[in-house]
């Protein structure tokens, strides 16, 4: 919930109390230095012990409640007509209205299953944007993502409030030129995550259903992050301000035919499912949930998960669980900006992100500037980051960069896991590493996977700039900072 102070500044505060708590490590820069260099300057290659505040992601990595928790302990580890399942199905038709459900072990295997049924080759897939692994998994089977957003989505500085919206003539005109039978459905991303977590209003929505349906298309949402996106609507749309998040989710999905999502995020837990009204597609995808997954009552889920989920999922319509991230996005993005550091904005859901071509305005987008970003991020302040630039496209066929439209160094807000004092401490560290921006020096592979090279790829620092970073972040801190 934000809240107002007496001096007129807003912050938000947390609806909840802590009663468990993990150790964090804040580690030396000189040992900062050697774990980022071991690990190929690839931050997914660090370890939580060398770690102080882990922003990679917002996926699975947020506090579960104490009513999931509580869940767990009930569950029916049936192999087939498990109770759990049961309880997942009632949350899912009460709070999203869905009466088929297939379960996945989380939330790409939704997209490989979604892809195996409906993506031909030589099929388009039209998206407001794309995810890594949704590009994977449709490419892999032959199609082509389409991402037709505005121009404006690319504007990192922009007040734009629903840089999320499909552009509606260039759908148009992509049905016009591919025909609808060569379009396999269109996909609408809630809060696009690689935009910097920006919403799409309802009213887009809306008009994309409607030309989907005149179109024959069907409409596949992914709602990862549904209730960063239902948070948005109410504070971001005219008419909604006074509904309810399950009121907006409601309406969302009166103009979904397929829905799924990663469970980690706005759930708060590992797991995923597809869900749909229409049993065609459900007889569809049914056959292969139990060759990829598992048996259709636990799809890849362990049972406890299942529970978890049920409840989590119920959860996410109250208004401070939905907005427990996003507000504290926007109180970090509001800290960037006073220090002048360049950030996505307005601020979006699931993180705080970084400009990085902003940040870093002389180096060219083969030195990958957003993972150097997040390496020299990780040796300023033990804070882990995540690329969401260049590096994470892989390349085309013939072996050429494809150059990420914005090169953005993500900071993610974990729902419920990290305090005000925390996000100050990573605010400041930022602000040290902007002034001293031009020690930060580009990246190049030395091992490079074929396919989403980001995970396990490793670079070294172009004339060893690393070293040179840490020797004056400890001029100004001292040794053991
Ligand atoms: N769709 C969206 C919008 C996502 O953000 C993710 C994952 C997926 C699908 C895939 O789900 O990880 O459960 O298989 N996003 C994570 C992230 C990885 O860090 O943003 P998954």
């Amino acid at each position: 919930m934000l809240v107002k102070l007496s001096n007129g500044k807003e912050i938000p505060m947390e609806m909840h109390k802590v009663r468990i708590v993990q150790k964090c490590f804040l580690v030396p820069a000189d040992h900062r230095l050697k774990a980022i260099e071991e690990g190929g300057y690839n931050t997914f290659s660090l370890r939580t012990r060398d770690i102080f505040m882990d922003s990679l992601t917002d996926s699975g990595t947020n506090a579960m409640s104490d009513n999931q928790l509580a869940a767990m302990m009930v569950a029916d580890d049936a192999y087939a007509g498990s109770e759990s399942f049961y309880k997942l199905a009632d949350s899912i038709k009460d709070v999203l209205g869905f009466e088929y459900v297939l379960p996945v072990h989380q939330g790409r295997a939704a997209e490989h299953l979604l892809a195996k049924v409906f993506v031909k080759p030589g099929d388009v897939i039209p998206m407001n944007y794309h995810f890594t692994t949704t590009k994977a998994h449709f490419e892999m089977a032959g199609g082509t993502v389409l991402e037709i957003y505005r121009d404006l989505a690319l504007q990192t500085e922009s007040s734009e409030p629903f840089k999320g919206n499909m552009d509606l003539q260039k759908f148009r005109d992509v049905i016009k030129k591919y025909g609808a039978n060569k379009i396999s459905f269109v996909r609408m991303e809630a809060t696009a995550n690689l935009l910097g977590g920006q919403p799409f209003s309802l009213e887009n929505l809306r008009e994309v259903k409607k030309i989907a349906s005149e179109n024959g298309i069907f409409l596949v949402y992914d709602g990862s992050l549904i209730s960063e996106q239902a948070y948005f609507i109410k504070q971001r749309e005219k008419g909604y301000e006074n509904k309810s998040i399950q009121e907006i989710m409601t309406e969302m999905m009166k103009y979904v035919d397929i829905f799924y999502l990663s469970g980690r995020k706005s759930t708060m837990v590992r797991g995923g499912f597809i869900a749909t009204n229409n049993k065609k597609y459900f007889e569809m995808i049914k056959p292969w949930l139990p060759v990829y997954e598992g048996f259709l009552t636990y799809g890849g889920m362990s049972t406890k998960e299942i529970e978890a989920m049920a409840v989590g999922i119920r959860e996410m319509t109250d208004f401070n669980v939905a907005g427990s991230s996003a507000e504290f996005v926007k109180f970090f993005c509001e800290r960037l900006i006073e220090y002048k550091v360049p950030v996505v904005t307005p601020p979006g859901g699931l993180a705080c992100h970084l400009d990085a071509m902003k940040f870093l305005p002389n180096m060219p987008q083969s030195q990958y500037p957003a993972g150097a970003l997040a390496a020299a991020v990780y040796l300023a302040s033990g804070v882990r980051t995540m690329e969401r630039g260049t590096i994470s496209m892989d390349r085309d066929k013939d072996g050429n960069e494809v150059y990420s439209d914005i090169e953005l160094t993500r900071i993610a807000v974990p729902r419920r896991v990290y305090t005000m004092s925390q996000i100050l401490y990573t605010a400041d560290r930022i602000n040290w590493l902007h002034q001293h921006r031009d020690l930060i020096g580009g990246l190049k592979f030395v091992e490079e996977p074929p396919v989403l090279r980001f995970f396990f790829g490793k670079l070294e620092a172009l004339n060893n700039w690393g070293a040179k970073l840490v020797e004056a972040f400890k001029k100004d801190f001292g040794p053991n900072c």
